[in-house]
């Protein structure tokens, strides 16, 4: 199927069409930069020209950077706060919204580095702040937001995020030793057998994934940057229909009523 995904970050809007059976973009990219303030009217007007810019009519899949529920926001640390209660996926049309974390897990786990992975897999994307998506045998368990685990006293993405070592203009070495730190933390609360590093900074795994020792394998994202985009979409063409109940209480489809197959 293809699907239009957005993806929301704290810093830009990027908005492409996708072929969700392959995992790959059909167009190059759009990327807005985010509004300020990112207000639910402002940053809503950008996934509207978004959608106008690609001419598109079908499904939409969009990602948030804080807890969805429903569609529903329920946090917002890195954008607006007037976001919270906000039903996101009314205020975009209809579309699917979820965390922009679990997005790029969803799409890691499908066509990354998650591929065909069981057991507990945890992809952690670095950038304006520390998202996480955890698996269990490839279920995904929503909204765990391990950025926010306490480390020294202090929200852990407030110290090891990527935008933390640009603004802090800290070494390679020394944002790596952090983000070791960070993840030392998260290896002992959950055992994983894999933990995925994604977000921009992903591209530059090089400069610092070699300095991070852990007992658990980090490798960096296969799709990096995409991976939001492609996850948006990924969970909008996998939703199921709206249900209806029927008088015997059974449930059916929408469309398996109109098919008559109900
Ligand atoms: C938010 C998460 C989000 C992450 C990455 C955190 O500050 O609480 O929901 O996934 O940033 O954007």
């Amino acid at each position: 199927m293809n699907v239009l995904g957005i993806d929301i970050g704290g810093s830009g809007i990027k908005g492409a069409p996708v072929d969700t059976k392959a995992g790959e973009l059909l167009e190059d990219r759009l990327r807005i930069p985010t509004p300020e303030p990112s207000s639910p009217d402002a940053v809503a007007h950008v996934v509207a020209s978004i959608v106008e810019h690609f001419g598109w009519k079908g499904r939409v899949g969009v990602t948030f950077p804080g807890v969805v529920a429903d569609g529903v926001i329920k946090s917002a640390a890195n954008v607006d706060r007037s976001w919270i209660g906000v039903d996101a996926a009314r205020l975009f049309g209809g579309a699917t919204v979820l965390n922009d974390a679990d997005a790029a897990g969803l799409a890691e786990m499908r066509f990354g580095e998650g591929r065909d992975r069981r057991g507990v897999v945890l992809v952690l994307t670095f950038g304006t702040g520390i998202g996480s998506a955890l698996f269990v045998d490839g279920v995904l368990v929503p909204n765990t937001e391990l950025g926010h685990l306490e480390v020294h006293g202090k929200d852990a993405e407030h110290r090891a995020s990527a935008r933390a070592r640009e603004e802090h203009e800290l070494s390679w070495e020394k944002w790596a030793g952090r983000v070791q730190e960070y993840l030392r933390h998260v290896e002992m609360l959950f055992s994983p057998s894999l933990i995925v590093i994604g977000g921009g900074v992903s591209k530059k795994a090089d400069k610092f994934l070699p300095l991070v020792r852990l007992d658990t394998p980090v490798v960096p994202a296969g799709l990096q940057n995409e991976a939001g985009i492609i996850g948006a979409a990924h969970a909008a063409a996998e939703k199921t229909p709206s249900r209806t109940r029927t008088a015997g209480g059974a449930r059916t489809t929408a469309r398996q009523k109109a098919a008559g197959r109900a």
